[in-house]
């Protein structure tokens, strides 16, 4: 599904982020990618949704490289990709439906439709009914939730989670690792960055240890 190939990020201001990362993800495999703060987590999920791009090395989606999408192909390739950040991003003054919706809406999605997945997505992340509330009417975690129903109300068959669970204490976290593991069990592949290794090994899924942009233990560490 993924493959990332002697991958290096380096940022203009010189920062190497990644460096010779090769590393792959099975279709249908859920993986937690773990390091430290500044271990280059954030980076190898910004280079696999393409808000990133690579300095050197190549990265293969669905066995496609994804050098040669271009801005334009851009969110045609990311409607495969259902997207969860720390900061969900919430239209804070506009109702859970509108929030969920709002990657149908984009492109074009009949309004039966969106309002059928919508109720689906809600459903699966334990917010059924909530669809009118406004996000400031919820809590942190179910917010989190919120955010978390629009990443996958497309079914796109790869979610990527960066630090999903930051800001919300153990129960609530455990709970929301547990979401990506049901949405897992159904096919999809999964790739959530944590540093939290407590609670990743209550989850039990493969992970791929970053140190320094370098795959832990790999030489030069
Ligand atoms: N936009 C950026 N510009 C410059 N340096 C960055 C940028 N984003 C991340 N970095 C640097 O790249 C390294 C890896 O960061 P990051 O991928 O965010 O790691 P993690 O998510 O594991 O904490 C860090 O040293 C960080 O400071
Ligand atoms: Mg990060």
């Amino acid at each position: 599904m993924i493959r990332f190939d002697r991958v290096a990020k380096r940022y203009p201001s010189g920062r190497e982020a990644l460096a010779e990362l090769t590393l792959e993800v099975a279709k249908g495999e859920m993986v937690f990618l773990t390091g430290h703060s500044g271990a280059g987590k954030s980076t190898a999920l910004k280079l696999i949704a393409l808000i990133e791009r690579p300095s050197r090395g190549q990265i293969l989606v669905e066995g496609r490289s994804i050098a040669g999408i271009g801005r334009r192909g851009i969110p045609a390739y990311r409607r495969n990709i259902g997207m969860v950040f720390q900061d969900h991003k919430l239209l804070h003054d506009r109702p859970i439906w509108d929030n969920v919706a709002l990657p149908l809406v984009i492109c074009g999605t009949p309004r039966r439709e969106v309002d059928r997945r919508v109720r689906a997505a809600l459903d699966q992340v334990g917010l059924s009914g909530r669809e009118k509330s406004v996000p400031i009417e919820l809590s942190t975690g179910e917010q989190q939730r919120v955010g978390i129903a629009r990443a996958i109300v497309g079914k796109p068959p790869l979610v990527i989670a960066d630090e999903p669970t930051g800001n919300l204490d153990p129960d609530l976290a455990l709970e929301i690792m547990r979401l990506f593991k049901r949405f897992n069990d159904v096919g999809v592949t999964v790739v959530v960055a944590s540093h939290d290794l407590h609670l990743i090994e209550q989850i039990g899924a493969r992970r791929i240890a970053l140190v320094a942009g370098r795959l832990a233990g790999a030489a030069g560490e």
